[in-house]
């Protein structure tokens, strides 16, 4: 659900950063002008300066590759956030609380932050024992007996979980935290009365959110399964749903998979399988946190990468948990493709026995995920035999029904035909009776999918025109000056609607600056832009409207010249694309109109 987090806030939250400071982070920046910076842009290879920050506008704006917006939009591109958790960012940044739409009351919101503090505190500690000389050996040993580097530990933030049954409790205590919010924190547990420690003698994971947060534990024991009184004890313990931890909606290694900007996310069922193919090299890759796919998860993947790779164990569970990936998947209106490994359970294992190359090549033959069920389902069957064949198919065309793209339902129903020697249009007839009785559903599912886009280009008329680059800039030059000054506003108020413009973009800006004004305010862009986050390209060109660095404080002849030039490059585009002799006499009656009017303007 998309959270509504008030205009309020996010100026202040835009007000109390600053972008030179944010940006200097990434780039390193010199004075270019006055309150001009400039530097190599951090969204394209370029060996000479051509991206720019703006102080006085608080914007960014690359005139090599477009890239172009303010500090929120810098910090989703950079760190690959979205609105909100870019927003985020910088409200922790600024010591500023955001609330949440489940927790409007503070306390809540306390808690949340206590419990990450306490995760970070406890992962740097985890941490240190792992490090430890003497604490950390055995669980260094382990970790050397897997082939982990201290490189990949590092990157990874992996610890240790000393054996005793307080070692945290105390540090924690020893900060000033108390038993119950260690507890909170699922860090602690009660047993017989007592509160001790949750994790004892394990190898500890980190698990961060796409923010960097510590928002939970994975940890694994290092020995076989029983405990010292002979007790089955499980092989991995993670940390129980807590405020800032929900296992079905965060993935393991996400924080790192993000930044790859790979067109696919390989999804494994395992921490080690992860860390062990990052550490070969492939990074693109997240973990479940030991339960199976939500579609919270699916989408969350799915806003970084364009396909998910399923490469799930080898065994018959490992089979099973990816048929329902495949459908949470496609329910979540995503793509994904499924990596066959042979002779290994996992990935991890599968790397060591036979490197990270031979991975490398089965990633390049991941089969789509409907060939995946149909050779499944087939193997299940002597299609022999016309008995086999007819239950395959039979069987075969249910997969289909969670199929989006009917060209490739069609292929796939070709082939199945010809594989199986029948007539196709028979498979077919077979698949619509079935597909028949889902339709409402489908029907709602695609509903949902479809977004509407609002026309970007001139209608007038009746009909739709391409808009000449000159009206556009005309445009773009106005809807600057008038951001900046409220004198060519108040010009430009009485002779033009935010109607009038051509493009639904600029209408948007126009009517945002309007209001900023009407109600009292000065607009100021960084903030107007926010509202095209969603979409970079309308963010791109949104941006570029007050990226120049023309600063003009003339007369407000200006003003009138560019109305007069956009009003009369409407016109004419209509007088050029019209034929109807009496609607032509009309236009040039509108023509003549705003010339007259024109030489009033210069007249004033
Ligand atoms: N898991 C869990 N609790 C368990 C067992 C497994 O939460 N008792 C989760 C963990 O997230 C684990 C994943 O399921 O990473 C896969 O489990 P499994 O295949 O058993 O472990 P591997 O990841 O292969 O771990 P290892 O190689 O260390 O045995
Ligand atoms: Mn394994």
């Amino acid at each position: 659900m998309a959270r509504r987090i008030s205009e309020e806030l996010i100026s202040e939250i835009c007000n109390r950063n600053d972008i030179i400071d944010y940006v200097s982070q990434y780039v390193a920046l010199k004075k270019s002008g006055r309150g001009d910076f400039g530097g190599l842009c951090p969204f394209h290879n370029e060996k000479t300066p051509s991206f720019h920050v703006s102080q006085d506008k608080q914007l960014f704006h690359c005139f090599g590759c477009g890239a172009s917006g303010n500090l929120v939009q810098f910090v989703m591109r950079a760190e690959n956030l979205d609105f909100v958790d870019a927003l985020k960012v910088l409200a922790d940044r600024a010591g500023i609380i955001i609330p949440e739409e489940d927790d409007f009351n503070d306390e809540n919101h306390e808690k949340k932050k206590k419990i990450l503090e306490i995760n970070k505190l406890t992962a740097k500690f985890f941490h240190n024992c792992l490090k430890d000389k003497d604490i950390g050996l055995t669980a260094r040993n382990y970790l050397i007996g897997r082939k982990i580097s201290s490189k990949t530990v590092t990157a990874f933030g992996i610890g240790y979980a000393p054996k005793s049954k307080d070692a945290l409790l105390n540090y924690l205590k020893g900060k000033g935290y108390l038993e119950n919010e260690i507890t909170d924190a699922s860090l602690a547990v009660l047993r017989d009365g007592k509160t001790i420690d949750k994790f004892r003698d394990r190898v500890m994971f980190p698990i961060i959110n796409v923010r960097g947060d510590v928002i939970g534990f994975g940890g694994r024991i290092m020995h076989n399964n029983k405990d010292v009184n002979g007790y089955k004890i499980p092989k991995y313990l993670n940390s129980s749903e807590t405020a800032v931890f929900d296992k079905g909606k965060n993935l393991f290694s996400l924080n790192i998979a993000k930044n790859e900007r790979k067109p696919e996310i390989i999804l494994c069922e395992g921490y080690m399988d992860v860390i062990s193919t990052y550490q070969a090299g492939v990074k693109n890759i997240v973990a479940t946190l030991g339960t199976a796919i939500t579609p919270d998860q699916a989408r969350l993947m799915m806003r970084y990468a364009n396909e998910i790779l399923i490469c799930y164990d080898s065994d018959e569970a490992g089979i099973k948990a990816a048929l329902r990936a495949i459908d949470v998947i496609n329910e979540a209106n995503g793509k994904s493709r499924v990596i066959k490994l042979k002779g290994a359970k996992d990935p991890d294992e599968y790397i060591n026995r036979n490197g990270i190359e031979r991975f490398k090549e089965a990633v390049k033959k991941a089969v789509p995920s409907t060939e995946f069920k149909l050779s499944l389902i087939k193997s299940q069957y002597d299609t022999s035999t016309t008995d086999g064949k007819v239950r395959f198919l039979d069987e075969a065309v249910d997969v289909f029904k969670t199929v989006q793209d009917p060209i490739e339902i069609d292929a796939y129903i070709t082939k199945l035909a010809q594989d199986m020697d029948v007539n196709k249009d028979a498979v077919l007839s077979r698949y619509k009776e079935k597909a028949e009785k889902d339709r409402y559903v489908s029907n709602i599912r695609m509903r949902n999918a479809v977004t509407e886009r609002r026309p970007e280009r001139l209608e007038a008329g009746g009909k739709v025109h391409n808009v000449p680059p000159a009206l556009i800039g005309a445009q773009k030059r106005l809807l600057s000056l008038i951001a900046g000054n409220k004198r060519f506003y108040n010009a430009a108020k009485k002779e033009i609607s935010p109607e009038e413009f051509s493009k639904d973009i600029y209408r948007r800006l126009a009517q945002k600056i309007y209001d900023c004004y009407e109600n009292g305010t000065n607009p100021q862009e960084a903030i107007i832009l926010n509202d095209f986050c969603a979409n970079d390209e309308e963010m791109n060109e949104a941006s570029s409207v007050f990226y120049n660095m023309e600063v003009y404080t003339g007369d407000t002849n200006v003003i009138y010249d560019l109305i007069y030039t956009i009003k009369i490059g409407k016109i004419q585009m209509l007088i050029d694309n019209e034929t109807d002799a009496k609607k032509l006499m009309q236009l040039f009656g509108e023509k003549k109109q705003l010339e007259d009017k024109k030489n009033k303007w210069e007249g004033q």
